[in-house]
């Protein structure tokens, strides 16, 4: 039996524009996980089990779109091995699913890990050919993703990325103090493959408009990146809040995320910002040791319905 992890992950800063080129910064979520269980069976298929929607079943003869099929697929072809058979995958995940926490990227990214041990190839493990794979099946649950979900779950730290061609800029910083979040979960599902075709939509209709809110998200993106360097939470705070009237512009906050984020800065949080795709999901404050329990109750007050805490060091 073989089991593997891989984590949940935020956007601090730069979703949307990172799939039009512009720099974004994410973090994982380590206290957050998706888990791979992988057992040799008696029965010849491989069975997908998972246990928290009561669901078993082949993938032998599911088709190429079906995200589990593939991965096994894809791990199939990148090992160098005929085929699998005789296997259990069982899937957990604690990372609340379709709550914009890059679920689906760790579950994918969990299964590679977890069939590279069992089958010990572990050249898959290495974090750029790890989250190469899990781009592929993203692709299948997102449409046209920017690559950053898979990125950051497969290196499993905070990243300054820039989607490019041939190679994204992938780029690991220094933060300079512990900046402490809070991960307020809306309770409506983020279904991202929408919401990012919506914004393209949006984006061909009015090409300059929507350049103009994506250069403001990626100079954001660029000025976060040295603030957190320097350990400048105020400032950083402010950078939040600018970032989310960039996200509110091009319509993917909503009611719920707007409610969240001004009660979190109301309960004193230096700054808060939808995180993820929008439209649900969920949204991050950034607080300091006096605010931290006053923001926590507030969000719980203003109808969240989950909130971790996860500190960036
Ligand atoms: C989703 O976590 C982030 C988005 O920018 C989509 C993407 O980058 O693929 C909304």
């Amino acid at each position: 039996m073989t089991i593997a992890t891989a984590p949940g992950k935020i956007i601090l800063f730069g979703e949307h524009a990172v799939v039009y080129g512009r720099p974004a910064i994410a973090a994982p979520v380590s206290q957050l996980r998706a888990t791979a269980v992988i057992e040799n069976s008696k029965t010849r298929d491989v069975q997908l089990i998972a246990p928290q929607i009561q669901r078993r079943r082949s993938l032998h003869n599911a088709p190429d779109s079906d995200p589990f099929a593939m991965t096994v697929r894809l791990f199939v072809e990148a090992a160098q091995i005929p085929f699998v058979t005789n296997l259990n995958i069982t899937i957990q995940s604690d990372i609340p699913i379709a709550g914009g926490m890059g679920s689906g990227a760790a579950i994918t990214a969990a299964m590679f890990r977890g069939l590279a041990h069992h089958y010990n190839k572990l050249d898959i493990l290495e974090p750029a050919r790890l989250s190469e794979l899990t781009y592929e099946v993203e692709k299948i649950h997102h449409g046209t993703p920017s690559g950053i979900d898979n990125t950051v779950v497969s290196y499993e730290q905070p990243l300054f990325f820039v989607k490019a061609s041939p190679q994204n800029q992938i780029e690991p910083f220094t933060v300079g103090k512990p900046l402490k979040f809070l991960i307020g979960i809306t309770g409506i599902r983020s279904q991202t493959k929408l919401v990012v075709s919506d914004v393209r939509r949006q984006w061909e209709a009015d090409k300059k408009r929507f350049d103009l809110i994506f250069d403001g998200c990626g100079q954001i993106a660029t000025a976060a990146r040295q603030l957190i360097q320097l350990g400048d939470a105020l400032q950083l705070g402010q950078l939040m809040n600018q970032n989310q009237e960039l996200l509110e512009e091009m319509t993917v906050s909503s009611k719920e995320l707007n409610s969240l984020t001004q009660a979190a800065t109301q309960a004193g949080a230096l700054g808060a910002k939808l995180s993820g795709a929008g439209r649900g999901g969920n949204m991050i404050a950034l607080v300091t040791d006096e605010s931290e329990t006053a923001v926590h109750q507030a969000l719980l007050q203003a109808g969240a319905t989950a909130v971790y805490a996860t500190t960036l060091s």
